[in-house]
C-alpha cells in the first residue's frame, strides 16, 4: 500500500512539473526547450536555495558556490517561472550584485566575485592577479546575461530589482572601460574576440537604458573597431574555437537582437554571424562530429568527450544527437559550460532566423572531400595574418595554419589551447583519433595537401622540437610507435631525427601530464646534432 501511494505520488509528480513549464518555454523551438529542460533539471540538483547561489560544478570543491553558472541558472528560472522560480531568481542576482566589486579605484571595479566565498580582492593575503584572484571577463559574461534578464524577463523582476541590475551594468560597464590590452597586464585588445564583442554590446546597451551618451558612444567605438579587424578576411581574430567561436555567436547575437537600428552592431552583427556559421558550415565534419583544426583556442582534442559552446548551437539547430555532446553531457569534461544552454535555448529561435541559407543541410552529413582556405589576424601577438587551410575527407582531416607571433603558445600564451595543426580520423567509422602539434615555436609555415601535412619553423634551430599530442586507442593500448596508431598509416620524412621520443601521459603514470583531460601519446621529434638550416618535417596520412 505504501508502495502504491510512493508510485502514485511521484506520478502525480511528474505531470505536475511537466505541466507546469511557462507559457514561455512551452514556445521555444522543440531542440531548444529539450535543452533548456535538461539543462535546467541538471542546475535544479546543484541549486542551494538557501545560500540562492549553484555550488561548484564537478564536487570538486568543498561545496564552495560559484558565481557565473548562478547568473545563467538565474536567468533560466526567470524562463521557466515555475512555483518560486522568479523569487529564487531574484535573490541569486541581488546575491551576485551585493559580490561585485564597489571600489572605483581598483583595476577589478564592477567585476564579479568568481565564488561568495574568496576574501576581497587586493585584500593582504589575496593580491590581485588577473585571470587568477579576478576574471575580467566575468563583467561580460554576467553582464550579458543581465541584459538579458532585463530584456526578455524584466515584467517579471520588481523595480528595485530592475534598479539594482542597470546600477550594476553602469559599473560592470565602466570597470570595462578600464581595459586596455598591454596595460596592467590586461589583454583586452578588440582582436580578443569574445570578451570585446560582449564589452562593446554590454556598453552600447548600457549607455542607451541610462542616457549616457559617452557611454553608448565607446560601445559602438569599441564594436566599430572589431568590425574593422573582422572586415580584412571576414573572419574573427580569435578564430576556429569549439568553445570561443561559441561566445563570439552569442556576443553577435546580442548585437543583432537588442540594439536599435542605429547601432553599428545592429547594422553589422547579422553579416558577421553569418560570416562566422558559413566558416563553421566548411570545418564541421558531421561523420566525425568535430570541427576540423587548426583551433586558436581548445578545451580539449575530441569534441566528443568535451563539453563545447559549439556543441549546444550544434544541438538548438540540429538536434542533440548530431551535435558532439553524449546523451548526458554533465558527464562530460569541460562540464561547467553546460551552464550556458538556457541562454543559448533562449536566443534559439532569432540566431536560427540569421543563419546562411540552407545551413542545416550543410551540418548535417559529410558533403564532399573539400579544401577550405581562410586567413585571420589577432594584432599586436601576429606580426603577420595567419594563413589556415584545412582539408576534409571522409575519414580523415587536416588543418593546419602559418603564423609568425611574438608569443609561444598564440595569443592568450596557452601550449595546452593553441593547437596550430590537427589531423582526425575516423576509426572504424565511430572513434575519433587526433594528432595535434604541441606548440613549442613562435612561427610556423604549414602547408597542407590531401592526405599531406608539411610543418617548417622558419624561426626554429638546432633546439627546435616537433611534438606530436596523439591520441590513445582501445585496439592497441600500449603503443610502441606509429605503428600502433589504430585507423591511420603515418609516413615521415624531412631533416628532423626520424628516430623519435615517445612518453605516455596518463591519469595514473607514464612520464608526461593530462592536457585537459585527456590522456595522450607524446611523439617527439628533435633535430640531429650539428643540425644548421630550417627545422622541416612531412607527414602523410592514409586512413585503414
Ligand atoms: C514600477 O515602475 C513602473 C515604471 O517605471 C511604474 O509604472 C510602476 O508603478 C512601478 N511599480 C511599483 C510597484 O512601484
Ligand atoms: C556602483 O559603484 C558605486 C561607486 O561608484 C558604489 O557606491 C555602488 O555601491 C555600486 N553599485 C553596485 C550595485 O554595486
Ligand atoms: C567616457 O567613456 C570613456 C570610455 O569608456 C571613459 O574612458 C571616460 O572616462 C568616460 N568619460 C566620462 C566623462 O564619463
Ligand atoms: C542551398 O541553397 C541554394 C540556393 O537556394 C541552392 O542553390 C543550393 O543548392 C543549396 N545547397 C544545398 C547544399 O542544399
Ligand atoms: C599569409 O599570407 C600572406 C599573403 O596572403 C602573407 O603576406 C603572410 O606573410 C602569410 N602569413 C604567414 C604567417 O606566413
Ligand atoms: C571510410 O571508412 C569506412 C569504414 O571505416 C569505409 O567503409 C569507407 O570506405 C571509408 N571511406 C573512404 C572514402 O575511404
Ligand atoms: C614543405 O614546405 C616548405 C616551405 O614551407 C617547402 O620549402 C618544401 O618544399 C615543402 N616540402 C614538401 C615535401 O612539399
Ligand atoms: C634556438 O632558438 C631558441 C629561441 O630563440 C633559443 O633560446 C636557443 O638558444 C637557440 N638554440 C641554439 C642552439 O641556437
Ligand atoms: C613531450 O616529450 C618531450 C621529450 O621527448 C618533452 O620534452 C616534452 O615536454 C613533452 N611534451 C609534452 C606536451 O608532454
Ligand atoms: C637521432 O636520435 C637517436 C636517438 O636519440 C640518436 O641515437 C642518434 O644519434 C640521432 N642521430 C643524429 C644524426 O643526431
Amino acid at each position: 500500500m505504501a508502495l502504491k501511494t510512493c508510485l502514485l505520488l511521484s506520478a502525480g509528480l511528474v505531470s505536475l512539473c511537466s505541466g507546469h513549464d511557462s507559457d514561455y518555454v512551452k514556445s521555444l523551438p522543440q531542440n531548444a526547450r529539450q535543452m533548456f529542460t535538461e539543462s535546467m533539471t541538471w542546475m535544479d540538483d546543484y541549486h542551494d536555495s538557501s545560500a540562492g547561489y549553484l555550488y561548484n560544478f564537478g564536487g570538486a570543491s568543498a561545496l564552495r558556490y560559484e558565481t557565473r553558472s548562478s547568473a545563467w541558472y538565474a536567468l533560466g528560472l526567470l524562463a521557466r517561472n515555475s512555483g518560486d522560480d522568479v523569487s529564487e531568481a531574484e535573490k541569486i542576482i541581488t546575491n551576485i550584485i551585493a559580490g561585485q566589486y564597489k571600489e572605483p579605484a581598483d583595476q577589478w571595479f564592477g567585476d564579479y566575485q568568481q565564488e561568495p566565498e574568496e576574501p576581497y580582492v587586493g585584500s593582504t593575503n589575496y593580491p590581485p592577479k588577473i585571470y587568477g584572484s579576478f576574471d575580467p571577463n566575468w563583467r561580460g559574461f554576467i553582464g550579458t546575461t543581465f541584459v538579458m534578464a532585463i530584456e526578455e524577463f524584466g515584467h517579471l523582476l520588481s523595480n528595485g530589482t530592475k534598479d539594482l541590475v542597470l546600477e550594476s551594468l553602469r559599473n560592470a560597464t565602466i570597470g570595462d572601460s578600464y581595459r586596455v590590452g598591454g596595460v596592467d597586464d590586461d589583454n583586452l585588445y578588440s582582436s580578443y574576440s569574445n570578451p570585446a564583442i560582449m564589452r562593446a554590446f554590454v556598453s552600447g546597451w548600457t549607455g542607451r537604458q541610462l542616457g549616457d551618451k559617452n557611454m553608448t558612444d565607446a560601445g559602438e567605438t569599441y564594436a566599430g573597431e572589431i568590425i574593422d579587424l573582422f572586415n580584412m578576411h571576414q573572419t574573427l581574430s580569435e578564430f576556429n574555437s569549439g568553445t570561443y567561436t561559441g561566445v563570439s555567436l552569442f556576443g553577435l547575437t546580442l548585437w543583432s537582437k537588442y540594439l536599435p537600428a542605429d547601432s553599428v552592431m545592429t547594422e553589422n552583427g547579422p553579416k558577421m554571424l553569418r560570416a562566422t556559421w558559413d566558416a563553421v558550415a566548411q570545418l564541421w565534419h558531421p561523420g566525425m562530429k568535430n570541427m576540423a583544426g587548426p583551433w586558436d583556442r581548445a578545451y580539449g582534442y575530441d569534441m566528443n568527450k568535451y563539453v563545447s559552446l559549439m556543441a549546444l548551437w550544434f544541438w538548438t539547430i540540429l538536434g542533440k544527437d548530431k551535435s558532439s555532446l553524449i546523451a548526458k553531457p554533465q558527464a562530460m569534461s569541460h562540464v561547467a559550460d553546460y551552464a550556458w544552454a538556457p541562454l543559448f535555448s533562449i536566443l534559439s529561435s532569432f540566431h536560427s532566423s540569421l543563419l546562411p541559407e540552407n545551413i542545416t543541410c550543410r551540418l548535417s552529413s559529410f558533403r564532399q572531400e573539400r579544401t577550405f582556405s581562410a586567413q585571420a589576424y589577432y594584432p599586436p601577438y601576429d606580426l603577420v595574418p595567419r594563413n589556415i587551410s584545412t582539408w576534409l575527407s571522409t575519414n580523415l582531416t587536416i588543418g593546419a595554419e602559418s603564423y609568425e607571433e611574438t608569443v609561444i603558445g598564440g595569443p592568450s600564451t596557452s601550449q595546452t589551447s593553441f593547437n596550430p595543426a590537427v589531423v582526425q580520423w575516423l576509426v572504424d567509422g565511430k572513434d575519433v583519433g587526433f594528432i595535434s602539434l604541441y606548440p613549442t615555436e613562435t612561427a610556423l609555415a604549414a602547408q597542407v595537401a590531401p592526405g599531406t601535412l608539411n610543418l617548417t619553423y622558419p624561426k626554429g634551430n638546432s633546439s627546435s622540437i616537433f611534438t606530436f599530442v596523439v591520441s590513445t586507442n582501445k585496439k592497441q593500448r600500449t603503443v610502441s610507435g606509429w605503428e600502433d596508431v589504430t585507423g591511420l598509416k603515418v609516413g615521415v620524412s624531412g631533416n628532423a631525427n626520424l628516430t623519435y621520443g615517445l612518453e605516455f601521459a596518463g591519469q595514473y603514470g607514464g612520464k608526461g601530464s593530462l592536457i585537459r583531460d585527456f590522456e595522450f601519446w607524446n611523439f617527439t621529434y628533435s633535430m640531429p646534432d650539428g643540425f644548421e638550416g630550417v627545422p622541416n618535417l612531412v607527414l602523410e596520412f592514409e586512413s585503414v
